[in-house]
């Protein structure tokens, strides 16, 4: 495994690896590494000669009233995980060199960053376009790994890419779950015992959802959601931010369901704010 902290010294040697024809996988993270991340850097090692995980968790995508200050951070506990893999090499910059106090460009994302997740996290999402544009310039990947768990940010991804055509593949690999559902989250360590047994809500009222639009009994978006929510509220600990049907395309709220469509919760359980999403398709 080859730790690399600097920008200039990631810049060259991903310059070499291209010059040898070799293939570079990325896989962006903020670190806290789980099954999740793990799972992305094994997809990527699949068809790619080299695999570049990033761990830097990004200021600026996070609101002030956030969770920066208490974001999990165990760099050594990460790089131990990814010793039970293949070499990567390891790619994590500091703040300063990422965003010295020159920096003032940055990218906006436009309306996908304000519905869903972007209504109540405000800038979060060009925080997120600005850095994975940055990352991409400096490892210039020519495929990079996403999780579909965080799927409003797979979207604004693949359209980032599309817009400022960036010469990169986005893969989006499934997400990752407990036993009981509960996608794979860093943000999962925030929960204690009650509060976790709790969050099994999440995956429950997708699941239920999926049932209803499948089982064709359902097909106005606006019962489904209300169904969905109704088993959320039924959970003491959990609090709605959103429960959406949408175009797993462009992600504008489906009115009637038509296949395919993309079932998408935010819940408050306890002070944790979780997100989870799935696509339905009839067959
Ligand atoms: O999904 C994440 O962990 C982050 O949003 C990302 C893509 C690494 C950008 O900071």
């Amino acid at each position: 495994m080859q730790i690399i902290k600097n920008i200039k010294d990631m810049q060259a040697l991903s310059r070499r690896l291209r010059a040898e024809n070799k293939t570079i996988g990325f896989v962006p993270t903020m670190g806290a590494l789980h099954e999740g991340h793990l799972s992305l850097i094994r997809h990527s090692q699949n068809i790619n000669s080299i695999t570049v995980v990033s761990i830097f968790i990004n200021p600026i995508q996070f609101g002030p009233n956030e969770d920066l200050k208490q974001y999990p951070q165990d760099l050594e506990g990460d790089l131990n995980r990814l010793s039970s893999l293949n070499p990567v090499i390891v790619f994590t910059p500091v703040a300063s060199e990422m965003y010295p106090e020159s920096f003032s460009t940055s990218v906006t994302v436009g309306s996908l960053g304000g519905i869903l997740c972007g209504a109540s996290r405000p800038g979060h999402f060009n925080g997120v376009a600005t850095v994975v544009a940055k990352l991409f310039n400096i490892v210039r990947p020519d495929n990079a790994y996403f999780g579909q768990k965080d799927f409003q940010q797979t979207v604004i991804i693949k359209k980032l890419i599309k817009d400022l055509n960036f010469d990169i593949n986005v893969i989006i690999c499934p997400t990752v779950r407990e036993l009981d559902g509960l996608a794979m989250s860093s943000r999962n360590t925030y929960l204690n015992n009650e509060e976790r047994r709790a969050s099994a809500v999440l995956y429950r009222a997708l699941k239920f959802g999926e049932e209803l639009i499948l089982s064709g009994g359902m097909v106005e978006a606006p019962s489904v959601k209300g169904q969905i929510g109704k088993l959320i509220t039924a959970e003491p600990l959990a609090k709605i931010d959103y429960v959406e049907i949408v175009d797993p395309h462009s992600l504008a709220k489906a009115d009637k369901i038509a296949s395919p469509v993309a079932i998408c919760i935010a819940v408050i359980i306890g002070k944790t704010r979780l997100i989870d999403n799935l696509l339905v398709e009839s067959k």
